[in-house]
């Protein structure tokens, strides 16, 4: 075996090496030259016929040439893997500096939109959001909120009942947010200060009831809590959300099994001409109800009456949205017509935030 010949073989395996052009190829030269029957493994099996001197010679230049090889093949793979990268990078680039087609811009629905107002001025107030399931047990839903079995204001949820379980009980969807104060209540301590926006369910359906609508709940329960922050709160919220700094509120005495008293809050408008405006004009419109969470409901959630108590409060999210946008038939919201969505919808980028206006 003489010098100039592996001399040759390693410029001639060099030069394959660095004329791969893509792994493939460089797999090729690689078998050729240290694979199993590859040149230099083939030189290696000779070393044996050599005698002593000559082998020792000869196995360190081979060795040196294997060594050199690999080296090479390892640099060249790592360059071809980086000119890959590079021509995926060129042609996968995207601009992001692109001006969006104002047109093609999607909208957010109404719904979304005004839980992300309440959500905002709730927020503000140091309210977090609460949820809870669609399909709720009746426990949740009614017994646990003082409606037993035989109260009327079961029949007037119109509930869609659901087939009964393994336990014999039949599931429910959520005739209102209400259940979630219930669940809140059993799994944290008080100081508890909630929104829960969220859907709703009742057999009911023409132009202003929808078998599917949405609600928020409110709930505030704390050792002091009383009937002045629940009126300071609500009044707050209603001239914030309807960003009318004199709206007229008033709060009229009501029912609810689940609160002892009940108001429900009615603000000010206008009707003249047969035409619904909010604010000050001598007439009124009903937006939620409320009231100081009966006792009961505190005791069927493990909460001490003597110690704590609180108010809640509930509405109706697509009234809201109507009465705010102008928006004069529910049934729209559900429509998923674009023409609808592109008027009364909002553009994604104008978050609500109580700085800059609702
Ligand atoms: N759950 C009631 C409904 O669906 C609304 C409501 C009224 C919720 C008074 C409350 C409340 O939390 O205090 O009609």
């Amino acid at each position: 075996m003489l010098k100039d010949d592996l001399g040759r073989l390693q410029s001639d395996l060099m030069a394959a090496i660095s004329g791969a052009g893509d792994m493939a190829a460089l797999e090729v030269v690689r078998v050729r030259a240290l694979g199993k029957k590859g040149e230099v493994t083939g030189l290696m099996k000779t070393l044996g016929n050599l005698g002593p001197d000559e082998r020792k010679t000869a196995g360190q230049a081979l060795n040196t040439l294997k060594d050199a090889l690999a080296a090479a093949i390892e640099a060249r793979k790592a360059s071809l893997a980086e000119a890959d990268l590079e021509a995926r990078l060129a042609t996968e680039r995207v601009d992001v500096s692109l001006p969006a087609r104002p047109d093609e811009i999607g909208r957010i629905h109404p719904i979304s939109q005004t839980i992300e107002e309440m959500v905002a001025i709730f927020g503000e107030m140091g309210f977090t959001v609460a949820e809870g399931p669609d399909i709720e047990d009746d426990f949740h839903n009614f017994t646990a909120l003082n409606i037993p079995p035989d109260h009327p204001a079961r029949q007037e949820h119109d509930t869609f009942y659901l087939p009964e379980d393994a336990a014999g009980s039949r599931p429910v969807l959520r005739t209102h947010t209400s259940p979630v104060q219930i669940r809140t209540m059993q799994a944290v301590k008080p100081p508890i200060r909630i929104i829960v926006p969220g859907r709703t369910f009742r057999a009911d359906s023409d132009a202003t009831h929808s078998p599917m609508f949405h609600q928020v709940e409110g709930l505030v329960i704390d050792k002091t809590t009383h009937m002045g922050h629940l009126k300071g709160t609500l009044i707050e919220f209603c001239r914030a959300y309807f960003d009318i700094d004199d709206l007229p509120v008033r709060f009229r005495t009501s029912y609810f099994p689940f609160t002892e008293p009940s108001a429900e809050l009615d603000i000010g408008c206008s009707r003249a001409g047969g035409k619904l405006t909010i604010g000050a004009g001598g007439d009124w419109l009903e937006i939620l109800g409320c009231g100081m969470v009966h006792p009961r409901v505190l005791e069927n959630c493990g909460i001490d009456p003597d110690v704590y108590q609180g108010f809640a409060f509930g509405m109706g999210i697509e009234r809201a949205a109507m009465l705010k946008y102008g928006i004069p038939d529910l049934r729209t919201f559900y429509d998923s017509d674009l023409r609808w969505l592109r008027h009364y919808g909002f553009l994604p980028f104008e978050l609500p935030n109580l700085v800059r206006g609702l």
